[in-house]
């Protein structure tokens, strides 16, 4: 059923207060909003009320035991949603929040099961961006906000990119800034001895061994789970995006690169098979590669990368690109989320050259 979804204005909380107002209001009557977040956009509901969360799951098109990241303005509204928290939780909490980084805790019976997918943890973050805080402040309840993307396709990054996704399904998309994150949160689990990283983000591994002395990553964050092992994050169990083009990774110098994907094109046109071929580059390799180019940023700015990612790859669906040899981030900083991202996107085909 289509709903009637309103475009509500916000890029200032003071100055665009009635949209701060409305959204608010929305929430509280158990609505959906698409709002901007640092990271990506996300979809939030009331993360208290069951029923507002599973129309998320719905118009999301999200297997419902995939839980979601329960949204905070102020430190005060974490205690009613955990049932304990180690002290590497406020240590964390101080280093990084507000902020992309989200915190895996015992959950309170307040947080619905169907907001943590069945499971007895919670994820929690506190968006550093000022419209998410004031929306969540408004609507007085911690919301949940998974991307505001349509399951199985790149997080949005632009308010656009909601509408493309969900209009018609959501009560209302926030019409605010681009994102300047890009990627989404880091995912770190404090339910074990040692804080575990489950998706990288713009909050490193590095960050947080700085701040608790010790950090794991997930085995799935670079590699592809065997079919019957159990996932610590229901999200690595599924491919993420899957552009309708067959991506592949390919890791080398940007002389390599270019002699791989030239050769590669050259093969394809003379096959007559170049339709929909791309290389998804940095903006060094553009000049020397005869396919045609979509860049994602500069080799060495990773933080560009990011931002760019997920709108290129949506370009690319918007292009009908077919085949795509992507050169590969440096899995470093936030370039560890861009591959991880990349990876999953590339069903894990990776050419090192
Ligand atoms: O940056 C972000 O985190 C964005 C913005 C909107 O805040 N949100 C976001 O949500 O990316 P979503 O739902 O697309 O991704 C949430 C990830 C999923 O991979 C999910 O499996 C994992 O967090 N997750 C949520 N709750 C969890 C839990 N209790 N235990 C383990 N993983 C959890
Ligand atoms: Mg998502």
């Amino acid at each position: 059923m289509m709903k009637k979804t309103e475009l509500i204005k916000i890029y200032d909380p003071q100055q665009d207060a009635e949209g701060v107002r409305r959204a608010a209001e929305l929430l509280r009557q158990g609505g959906l909003v698409a709002i901007p977040t640092e990271t990506v956009y996300g979809l939030a509901a009331d993360a208290c009320n069951a029923e507002a969360v599973r129309a998320v799951y719905a118009a999301k098109g999200r297997p419902s035991d995939n839980p979601m990241i329960v949204h905070i303005a102020d430190r005060e509204m974490l205690p009613e949603l955990v049932a304990s928290a180690p002290p590497a939780a406020a240590l964390l909490a101080d280093a990084f929040w507000p902020g992309p980084l989200t915190m895996v805790l015992p959950r309170s019976q307040r947080v619905p099961l169907t907001t943590t997918g069945g499971l007895e943890s919670v994820a929690v973050r506190m968006p550093s961006h000022p419209v998410a805080r004031a929306v969540i402040r408004a609507a007085g309840v911690p919301l949940a906000a998974p991307s505001a993307n349509r399951s199985g396709s790149p997080s949005p990054t632009t308010y656009r990119h909601c509408i493309d996704d969900l209009w018609g399904l959501v009560d209302a998309v926030v019409e605010s800034d681009d994102c300047a994150v890009g990627v989404e949160s880091t995912v770190v689990s404090l339910l074990g001895e040692v804080p575990q990283i489950l998706r990288p983000g713009a909050v490193t591994p590095e960050d947080i061994r700085r701040v608790c002395g010790g950090v794991t990553v997930a085995d799935a964050v670079l590699h592809l789970l065997p079919q019957d092992a159990a996932a610590p994050s229901p999200g690595m169990k599924y491919k993420h995006y899957a552009p309708a083009a067959a991506l592949t990774l390919v890791a080398g110098s940007q002389s390599d690169y270019a002699a791989y994907v030239n050769g590669l094109y050259g093969e394809r046109c003379r096959a007559g098979e170049d339709g929909g071929f791309y290389a998804m580059c940095f903006d060094e390799d553009v000049s020397l590669l005869q396919a045609p180019t979509i860049s994602y940023g500069a080799a060495y700015d990773y933080a560009s990368q990011a931002q760019n990612l997920f709108d290129v790859l949506r370009q690319l669906d918007k292009l009908e690109a077919a085949e795509v040899c992507v050169h590969a981030p440096e899995p470093e900083e936030i370039g560890l989320a861009v591959y991880n991202r990349l990876l999953r996107a590339a069903a894990f085909r990776v050419v090192k050259l």
